[in-house]
């Protein structure tokens, strides 16, 4: 599935198609602008970054925006998730290593159990901490102070923040799905750097198929060069694209089968829909996490669904696409 969770390969190919410098970054003009000069007021009055927190679907450089920031800084950057900090204790060993100015990166920072997050909000308004020893009668606190750092945070969830969490970053930046033209760029940033032959009109096409998404263009590449390599003498055009991402089913406006599946049972089971996303689910037999942070983004932003507060709908055009009798049938229902 071209939306899925990230591998261990992937990390290792991908690594080398991160910028490492802000001005490596495509696209993201506001952010690039707003980070570099965050930065560079930083670095003059020699303090760390405020905190950061990068919110949007996955794929779209959190993490790469994580790692420019510690580069920008001339700072370490040390990585960890959420759903890995489990008890206070795990994140103590990491915030009494950090150098002043160093960027700690907590990734699905809207899992983060709730012990933790109150354990993070002295740390990041004070920098101290106050850990507690031994359990019951026994405990007693401790008191440690921090060297100042700077936190970025990522989410795909910004609503499943608290908000006294959300308020204790000084710098937040929504990151959105990017143009065809910057996906362009990218996907030929990234043929130059693996040394893959793509002409113009052939990158154009893997962007439009992209979902606005890098690490879908980057993947798309990867998988069209080894059709082109297979079947076309190596060289990506734009009708070797057609047919590699045909062979993948991907259509043309870059979905899935799991999107389509996904349009189908709204359109299908549902009558059009309002549908709650549990029974979405069900039908499919996917979990909500990826239906709600791979699939329904992308979704919206096209306007193929539309949310409504009695759950999804599917909109004219998902039908016109899936070539499908439009009907509001389901919409109606609810009115009567
Ligand atoms: N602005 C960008 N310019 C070039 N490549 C990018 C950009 N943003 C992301 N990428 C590429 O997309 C991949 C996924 O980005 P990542 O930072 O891991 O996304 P996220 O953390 O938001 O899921 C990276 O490996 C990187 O190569
Ligand atoms: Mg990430």
């Amino acid at each position: 599935m071209i939306t899925g969770k990230v591998t261990d390969e992937e990390i290792r190919l991908f690594a080398q198609l991160r910028p490492r410098h802000l001005s490596e970054v495509i696209g993201q003009r506001s952010i690039v602008e707003n980070l570099a000069i965050s930065v560079e007021a930083a670095l003059e009055r020699e303090e760390p970054l405020d905190h950061v927190l990068f919110h949007g679907p996955p794929g779209l450089g959190k993490t790469t925006l994580a790692h420019v920031i510690a580069v920008e800084m001339g700072r370490k950057i040390v990585a960890t998730s959420g759903p890995a900090l489990e008890r206070p204790g795990d994140l103590m060993g990491i915030l009494t290593n950090l150098e002043k100015g160093d960027v700690l990166f907590i990734d699905e920072i809207h899992r983060l159990p709730t012990v933790v997050e109150e354990f993070l909000y002295p740390a990041m308004e004070d920098f101290k901490i106050d850990f507690v020893l031994d359990k019951g009668p026994y405990a007693r606190t401790v008191k440690f102070s921090l060297k100042p750092f700077t936190l970025v945070g990522a989410t795909t969830r910004a609503g499943m923040l608290t908000g006294a969490l959300r308020n204790r970053f000084g710098i937040f930046h929504h990151v959105d799905f990017y143009p065809d033209d910057d996906l362009t760029e990218i996907v030929e940033r990234s043929a130059r750097i693996l040394e893959i032959a793509a002409d113009h009109e052939g990158a154009k096409e893997i962007a439009r198929r992209a979902r606005g998404t890098p690490r879908i263009a980057n993947r798309l590449l990867k998988r069209v060069r080894d059709y082109a390599q297979v079947k076309a003498g190596g060289c990506i055009s734009r009708p070797v694209v057609d047919e590699a991402l045909e062979m993948l089913g991907i259509d043309a406006r870059g979905l899935d089968r799991l999107d389509r599946d996904f349009l189908g049972a709204i359109i299908d089971q549902y009558r059009g829909g309002p549908v709650g996303i549990q029974a979405i689910c069900a039908s499919l037999h996917e979990d909500a996490d990826t239906l709600v942070d791979m699939v329904e983004p992308f979704l919206l932003k096209i306007a193929f669904i539309a949310r409504t507060p009695r759950g999804r709908v599917a909109t004219e055009p998902a039908y016109i696409h899936l070539g499908k009798p439009h009907s509001t049938e389901g919409q109606e229902r609810l009115s009567i």
